[in-house]
Formats: C-alpha cells, sequence, structure tokens
C-alpha cells in the first residue's frame, strides 16, 4: 500500500507492507503507521501519515522517459474536452503521468508505447494508482490496431506520422492534442494539421513561473517543464 509520509519540510511516498518506518527524523512504529493521522517519530518529530493523492503519486511515482506532470496535463486534459465518457488515445505512454490524469477523467484510455522499459514502469504506476480503465500496449502507435476515440493525445518522437495514423480515428468534431518540447517541430505539426482538414488549431507554450513571498512577492523560478501544446479539432 503506497502511503505519504509527510513533514513540514517536506515528505516521501512510500510502498508501506508493513513494519516500522525509518525517515531522517527518526523512526516511525509500525502501529503509529497503521493508525495514520499525526504520528511521531523516535525523536518527536510531527508526521503526517495519508493516502497518496493523484498528484503526489505523479510527483513520487518512477520515471523513466520525461513526464508531463499533472499541472500541465490538467491544461490538455481540459483542451482536448474530455469527460466521463470519453474513450481517449494516448501515445507515447512513457512513465504513464499523462496517462494517470487522463484515466482518471475519462471513461476509457487506449495508450501504446513502444519502448519495453518504459511500457513496464507505465504499467506499474497504472497499477499502483488502482485504474481499471485502462489498456496498455507494448506496440508502436505506428503500427497498431486502433479503434475509435473521443481524443487523441500524442507525446512521441515524430508526431506528424502519429497524426497521420491516429487522426482516421478521431470522432468528427472531437480534439487532438500533440505536446512537443521542440518549438522546431510546431510548423510542421500545424502544417499536417492543417493538411488534413482540421479547424481551430491553437498553440499554447507552457511555461509558468512560480511565485514566493519574502518581503515580497516575487518570481521564484520556472514551474514544471517548458514545452508546447498544439490542439485542434477534427472537420473533415
Ligand atoms: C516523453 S515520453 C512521454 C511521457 C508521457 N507523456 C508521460 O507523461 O509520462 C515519449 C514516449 O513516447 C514513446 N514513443 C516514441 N515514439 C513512439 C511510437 N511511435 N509509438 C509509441 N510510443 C512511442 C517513447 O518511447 C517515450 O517513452
Amino acid at each position: 500500500m503506497d502511503l505519504m509520509f509527510l513533514h513540514r519540510r517536506g515528505g516521501f511516498m512510500k510502498d508501506w507492507p508493513g513494519g516500522d518506518v525509518h525517515t531522517k527524523d527518526g523512526m516511525i512504529k509500525a502501529a503509529d503507521v497503521k493508525k495514520g493521522g499525526l504520528v511521531k517519530t523516535a525523536k518527536g518529530e510531527d508526521y503526517l501519515v495519508v493516502e497518496p493523492t493523484l498528484r503526489d503519486r505523479i510527483q513520487n511515482m518512477k520515471k523513466g522517459a520525461r513526464p508531463i506532470y499533472e499541472y500541465d496535463a490538467g491544461l490538455i486534459a481540459a483542451m482536448l474536452g474530455i469527460d466521463g465518457e470519453s474513450v481517449v488515445l494516448e501515445a507515447g505512454a512513457g512513465s504513464g503521468c499523462m496517462t494517470l490524469v487522463l484515466a482518471n477523467i475519462a471513461k476509457k484510455v487506449e495508450t501504446f508505447e513502444k519502448e519495453e522499459r518504459f511500457h513496464k514502469i507505465a504499467k506499474a504506476n497504472v497499477e499502483k494508482a488502482g485504474f481499471k480503465n485502462v489498456e496498455l500496449h507494448n506496440t508502436d502507435l505506428l503500427e497498431a490496431k486502433l479503434g475509435e476515440y473521443d481524443a487523441v493525445f500524442l507525446d512521441m518522437r515524430g508526431p506528424t506520422a502519429g497524426i497521420e495514423k491516429a487522426a482516421p480515428h478521431l470522432k468528427q468534431g472531437r480534439f487532438l492534442a500533440v505536446f512537443t518540447p521542440i518549438i522546431d517541430d510546431l510548423k510542421p505539426i500545424a502544417n499536417k494539421l492543417e493538411e488534413l482538414g482540421f479547424i481551430e488549431t491553437r498553440i499554447i507554450e507552457l511555461d509558468m513561473k512560480e511565485l514566493e513571498v519574502k518581503k515580497y512577492a516575487r518570481v521564484k523560478g520556472l514551474f514544471g517543464f517548458p514545452g508546447f501544446v498544439v490542439v485542434a479539432r477534427k472537420f473533415s
């Protein structure tokens, strides 16, 4: 069972099979872990033991490929217009971070990852989070047998080939989104979408900044991983 051990200075997620838990502030006894809530370590430090939220999972889970974190994933999911009835196609699954956010909203997610090592990480992350509405394939999207989808999300090398493959399987009037960290990808992506008759193409730069309050509020630094999302609507 995954648990969050929160301290005022931070915290960590841990798979807890039972037994005492060692923290840098001293040990928490197994019996106290079971109780949950606020517990004291052997050194008298307070820890809060709670179930991880989806955000905790994404922040703390094992990652292979560069992930899309929950704050960017939230924006992308909103731009894709998905809801509890949506069946979503995703590639590549990578570490499964975006997959978890999609699975939390949609009825079903079908996701493709061509690298076995990333597929295994994504599969383990989805299983640990307890989602039963995700079909993970260790398959190249370009060679995949596809169904029909309410939304498509691509975060993969060679996004134009991915668009060409996925577009016929997207329902009319629905959205396809592509994430890329590479600005030079944007023109070929936009051109491919136009060639396929997509409308309402929007390009969004993900470049949020985090602020902090010292004497005054000020910019602390970049928030997240910079990149671009292209979203467009099928019309053909
Ligand atoms: C940056 S990662 C995706 C990260 C993912 N969005 C997440 O949030 O964890 C890109 C992934 O796409 C996979 N990939 C690249 N080309 C692919 C293809 N044609 N079919 C399936 N997966 C592909 C790569 O192996 C890699 O794991």
